[in-house]
C-alpha cells in the first residue's frame, strides 16, 4: 500500500491505496464520489469518465498512481451551486433513461464543448462516438448539446430543438 495523494473537484485527497489501483475505485469507494460509474471495466464505454487535463479520461483503466494533475468529477462541473450548462440542459432535454451511461455522456460532452464550444452536428457525433449507451439516448445526447452551446453563447433554445440535419438523420433521410 502507498500513501497517494490525489486533487480531486479542487480538493487535495490523500488515500492508502495500491499504486495500480485504478482511479475509478479510488474516486467511488474511498473518496465517496459516485458520479462516475463502473461500465465495462474495460475502457469502452466511457461511463467512467472524468476530466484530467481536459481529456475525458476512463478511470477504469487508469492507475491511480500515474494521476498528477486536476481530476474533475461529475460533481465537480457544478460551480457555486450552479450547474454546468451541460449538466442543466440534460435536465431540459430530460436526456436520461436507465441513467447509467449518462456521467459519462455529460464529461464528454464538456469537454467537447470547451474544445469546440459551437460543434456541428457530425461533430458531435464523433465527439461523443465513445460515450456508449444502451438505451439510445443519442438523440437527445445531440439536442442538450446543442442547447448546452446556445446557453453558453447566451442564446436561447427550445427543447427538442435539433438542426435540419439531426432532423433529417433521425427520419433517416441521407
Ligand atoms: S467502465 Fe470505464 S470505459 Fe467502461
Ligand atoms: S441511459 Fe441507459 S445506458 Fe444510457
Amino acid at each position: 500500500m502507498s500513501r497517494i495523494t490525489l486533487r480531486v473537484n479542487g480538493t487535495a485527497q490523500t488515500v492508502d491505496v495500491e499504486p495500480l489501483t485504478p482511479l475509478l475505485y479510488v474516486l467511488r469507494n474511498d473518496l465517496g464520489l459516485q458520479g462516475p460509474r463502473f461500465g465495462c471495466g474495460l475502457g469502452q464505454c466511457g461511463a467512467c469518465a472524468v476530466i484530467i487535463n481536459g481529456v475525458a479520461t476512463r478511470s477504469c483503466v487508469t492507475p491511480c498512481s500515474t494521476v498528477r494533475s486536476e481530476i474533475t468529477t461529475l460533481e465537480g462541473l457544478a460551480s457555486n451551486g450552479t450547474l454546468h450548462p451541460v449538466q442543466q440542459a440534460w435536465i431540459d432535454e430530460q436526456v436520461p433513461q436507465c441513467g447509467f451511461c449518462q456521467n459519462g455522456q455529460i464529461i464528454t460532452a464538456a469537454v467537447l464543448l470547451d474544445r469546440n464550444p459551437n460543434p456541428s452536428d457530425t461533430q458531435i457525433r464523433e465527439g461523443m462516438a465513445g460515450a456508449l449507451c444502451r438505451c439510445m439516448t443519442y438523440y437527445r445526447v445531440q439536442a442538450a448539446i446543442k442547447r448546452a452551446a446556445a446557453t453558453m453563447a447566451g442564446l436561447p433554445r427550445k427543447s427538442g430543438d435539433l438542426s435540419a440535419e439531426a432532423r433529417s438523420a433521425k427520419a433517416g433521410v441521407a
